[in-house]
């Protein structure tokens, strides 16, 4: 069996993203945010874009570009490209798309929206949840590499912008909701410690440091 846990498929860098169960604090964190996408869905039928490893738990059919994550989750999961959806038209009340617009080319990313506003039924919803870029992001992550904590930098397209998710929601899509997520504590949340866990409250209090972006759109109702 191969060992490989990445590759490149039309620029789009797929992958088997790292077990997410064995960095508790990130493990909590990542729970955190599926409770505060799940506040902003309708209810209804809901499609995740390139789940990983997990699929958020509203959602009821799932598509990612590594095929071996479609097969170890417990949900219907295909095997497919967000850039081009297997889906009808109007087909879903909700799409859901976590941390995974930076593995795929900026050129390739307006695509993404305008097949998730095609799938969605008006009035249904795009929320999506991106790491934001920073210095504080590029520094920690070089001080986890250079402590060993990760091992391969697959983000070669380089993380959105709050403006920058924003910008691409809004060509198809009414922007309802911004969030800014975040702490000084993000390195701690690499640690497989279970200690690590312990500092969810101390970092839910230190939410000053630019980490991720929610940004969740409206389709019009009158199509978009
Ligand atoms: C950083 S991981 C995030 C996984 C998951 N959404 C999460 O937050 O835990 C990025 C994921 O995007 C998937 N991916 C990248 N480009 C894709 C594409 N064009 N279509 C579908 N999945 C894609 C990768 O295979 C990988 O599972």
């Amino acid at each position: 069996m191969s060992e490989a846990t990445w590759d490149v498929q039309d620029g789009a860098i797929v992958e088997q993203p790292r077990n997410v169960r064995k960095h508790p604090l990130l493990h909590r964190i990542y729970e955190r945010h599926d409770g505060l996408i799940a506040e902003q869905l309708p209810p209804g039928r809901t499609l995740e874009l390139a789940f990983g490893q997990h699929m958020h738990p509203r959602a009821d059919v799932g598509l990612e570009g590594w095929p071996s994550n479609a097969e170890t989750v417990r949900k219907p999961a295909l095997a497919g490209d967000a850039r081009a959806l297997p889906f009808d038209d109007d087909s879903f009340d909700a799409v859901i798309g976590r941390r995974f617009l930076h593995h795929v080319p900026p050129a390739d990313r307006p695509e993404i929206i305008r097949e998730a506003a095609r799938v969605l039924r008006p009035v249904g919803r795009l929320a999506l949840l991106e790491g934001t870029p920073g210095l504080y992001r590029k520094l920690t992550k070089g001080a986890a590499f250079r402590l060993g904590l990760l091992e391969e930098d697959t983000d070669i397209y380089g993380h959105l912008s709050e403006t920058a998710v924003t910008d691409l929601v809004s060509d198809s899509f009414e922007v309802i909701e911004k969030q800014t997520l975040g702490s000084p504590l993000m390195l701690a949340s690499i640690s497989e410690s279970d200690a690590s866990a312990r500092l969810l409250d101390l970092y839910e209090r230190t939410q000053f440091v630019k980490w991720w972006t929610l940004v969740v759109g409206e389709r019009p109702e009158s199509g978009a």
